[in-house]
């Protein structure tokens, strides 16, 4: 079977998985990991003080939280394996033949999360007096454990995509797991999670309780408490994170913030984050000490920036482990270390299934350099959408002169001084099929239609290929 690999021309490959996994995240941070120990807390307050009010906030947010994490939550994680295995198969199956019962684990252990979440909200009217009540609170302390535990195994795989250590030689799980990116990032993402849910109860008690009583005022102090706490490991976690990350990452981070195009802005926006960690820091502080001087919209706003900073985070952490997409092993596009040099010698088209032109010839340039365009370009660009390599090119040569040799050239060297990108994984003929492409791309937009037409005709007809189970020849 021949068909073309997955391209999401104009909003471009990153950009789904980016969608995709930032919501899971916000969701698995905030609303999960995070928030299951704050309504636990409020449960057990309520039931300390005999309080219906506090135990009705608990089940109040409670019931956003089962909603939203058994819906879009547990949605958008199966999104991440659909939306990774249609666009880096090659990297998500080598973390899932390293991580085969690591990640079995977290399946099993996310499953009993998700089960124990139906369990604890819908028990939460029935089991409300005496010994029940006390057995629904255990509940939920063990609920909130568990869903820490898929913090504690997904980072151990997380960090081991930013710096593999020493598996490349050693290959055993042990070592993949051990590696210095571990604790600090275990450390930051824990805190942060609290943080995040914290700044959820803000907003959720902006909802759920009336503005100018007593209650208010006692719950703001206790979100705002519970927000403090975990201030100091966040700011341990953080430096200790960032101290650990391997240079050439760092040397990324003023890309990684922004774009090339507003790298020279990194600062500004590094301060910007600043502001508001400090912002967030100043409001909880208030809410400890003056709890009735809290505005409403001073509730509501902490956790748009938090949002933004944690997607923010994400996109820096992504960002910055590039060219590689597990360190030291495989680069972003798929191939590996290994492979690189067989590659340049011998172009990529051969060892591609998934292309029409297994081979350059002088009367399929631009065909056989759309294939090598989307073997290699299109896990982070696309044609003329975001990220598009026309206007990247436009950028730098003009609109007018493309010239043919000098692209060529650069493709072969452009990782040098762009480190954020892998070498290319070709051949010389190859990158002067690409620039033919490209420079075709540019004078005849509509190309890029007409190509994609062509190629789903053509490949209807298109000769089976020998596949590996990877989907690469063998
Ligand atoms: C790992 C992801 C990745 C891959 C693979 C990749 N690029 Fe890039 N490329 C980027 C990023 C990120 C930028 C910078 C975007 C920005 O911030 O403006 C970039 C920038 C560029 C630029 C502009 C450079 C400059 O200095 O202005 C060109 C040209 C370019 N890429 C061409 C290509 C071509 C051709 C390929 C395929 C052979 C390719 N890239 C593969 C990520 C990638």
């Amino acid at each position: 079977m021949d068909f073309p690999i997955f391209f999401l021309d104009f909003f471009g490959n990153r950009m789904l998985i980016a969608v995709i996994a930032s919501v899971h995240v916000f969701i698995s941070h905030g609303l999960a990991v995070g928030a299951y120990p704050v309504v636990t807390l409020l449960e057990w307050r309520g039931w300390r003080k005999k309080s219906e009010e506090w135990d009705n906030l608990a089940y109040k947010i409670t019931f956003v939280l089962f909603i939203v994490t058994t819906s879009v939550g547990a949605l958008t994680g199966v999104g991440i394996w659909l939306s990774t295995s249609l666009i880096a198969p090659f990297g998500i199956g080598s973390l899932l033949r390293i991580f085969f019962w690591a990640w079995f684990v977290e399946w099993f252990v996310f499953v009993i999360e998700v089960v124990l979440i139906v369990i604890y909200f819908l028990t939460w009217k029935r089991w409300k007096e005496g010994a029940k009540k006390k057995l629904h609170i255990g509940f939920g302390a063990f609920l909130s454990a568990f869903s820490w535990i898929t913090m504690v195994i997904i980072t151990a795989i997380l960090g081991f995509m930013m710096g593999s250590g020493v598996w490349p030689e050693s290959r055993s799980l042990f070592s993949a797991i051990a590696n210095p990116l571990y604790l600090p990032q275990l450390a930051f993402r824990t805190s942060y999670a609290m943080i995040i849910s914290g700044l959820l109860t803000w907003f959720l008690i902006f909802f759920f309780t009336k503005r100018g009583t007593d209650f208010r005022r006692r719950a703001v102090r206790f979100a705002s408490t519970w927000i403090l706490a975990w201030v100091p490991l966040f700011v341990v976690g953080s430096f200790w994170y960032w101290n650990k990350a391997p240079e050439a990452m760092r040397a990324n981070i003023d890309v990684a913030l922004l774009t090339q195009r507003f790298a020279q802005w990194h600062e500004t926006l590094a301060l910007i984050i600043a502001v508001a960690v400090i912002a967030i820091v100043i409001v909880a502080l208030v809410g400890v000490i003056r709890p009735r001087m809290i505005p409403g919209i001073a509730l509501l706003i902490p956790l748009v920036l938090g949002v933004w900073l944690l997607g923010h985070f994400e996109r820096v952490r992504e960002f910055i482990r590039k060219p590689y997409i597990i360190a030291d092993y495989m680069y972003s596009n798929g191939v590996t270390v290994s492979e690189l040099q067989v590659f340049q010698r011998d172009g990529i088209l051969p060892y591609a299934t998934y292309v029409r032109n297994q081979n350059v010839t002088d009367n399929n340039m631009v065909e056989a350099g759309r294939d090598v365009f989307l073997v290699t370009c299109t896990r982070c660009h696309t044609t003329t959408g975001i990220n598009g390599v026309v206007s990247k090119f436009n950028n730098l040569y003009g609109e007018e002169s493309w010239d043919e040799s000098a692209m060529t050239a650069l493709i072969h060297t452009m990782h040098i001084s762009r480190t954020f990108m892998p070498p290319f994984p070709g051949n010389d003929r190859e990158a002067e099929a690409l620039t033919a492409y490209l420079r075709s791309l540019r004078s005849n937009p509509e190309l890029i239609l007409d190509a994609h037409a062509g190629w789903a005709r053509r490949s209807s007809s298109g000769t089976p290929s020998m596949a590996g189970a990877d989907g690469r020849k063998r």
